[in-house]
């Protein structure tokens, strides 16, 4: 079987990219945690984890996600998401749409100003046998800091705490 990428388009590669996606390009990229990220909620012992974020385009309006968290010690392969990001024309609007290996699927909205990306959930589906407690809302923040690295912080509320950071990442460019 062919590698997918090798039904794109020949001759114009890597596709160039959407104007439409311009206010994003800073988060192009594949991207590994450094230092570990930080773990963080008032029921749960601190922890550290690593993480690849792998951003990318196929020339269409909109970004290709995928994050993939390990354990920093045995490398374990822990939480996994992936997803896309899109624009609303002639806004800074923003949606994020993910899939997460949890067994949660969520659509965040929000604006890109500059070097900084703000969403929060706007809906959020889990599996029927989902364990408590539930996620009942998620917000983040991206930017691309002044050293070039990409950060990631994400809050959530669940059934039992309110919103409260749960994760905070900063990413060098691989
Ligand atoms: C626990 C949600 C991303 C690691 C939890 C809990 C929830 C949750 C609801 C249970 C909290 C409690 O018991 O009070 C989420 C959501 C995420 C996310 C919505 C993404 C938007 C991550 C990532 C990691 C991670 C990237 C990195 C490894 C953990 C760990 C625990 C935990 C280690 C505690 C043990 C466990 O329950 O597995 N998370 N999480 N989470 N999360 Fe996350």
């Amino acid at each position: 079987l062919p590698h997918l990428s090798s039904l794109l388009p020949p001759g114009r590669e890597p596709p160039r990219m959407s104007p439409m996606v311009e206010p994003l390009s800073w988060m192009l990229g594949t991207w590994l945690s450094e230092p570990p990220g930080a773990g963080t909620f008032p029921t749960l012992q601190p922890f550290r984890y690593l993480e690849e974020a792998h951003i990318s385009h196929v020339g269409q309006p909109m970004l290709n996600f995928s994050f993939s968290a390990f354990h920093p010690d045995t490398r374990k392969p822990m939480h996994r998401e992936c997803g896309f990001i899109r624009l609303q024309p002639d806004t800074n609007k923003v949606a994020f749409v993910s899939a997460q290996n949890t067994g949660i699927v969520e659509v965040e909205e929000g604006e890109v100003n500059g070097q900084e990306l703000c969403i929060a959930s706007h809906s959020i589906a889990r599996i029927s046998f989902a364990k408590e407690p539930h996620v009942e809302q998620i917000t983040r923040k991206f930017r691309l800091n002044s050293e070039g690295k990409l950060e990631q912080t994400v809050s959530m509320a669940t059934t039992t705490q309110p919103l409260t950071q749960h994760l905070h990442v900063t990413y060098k460019k691989d």
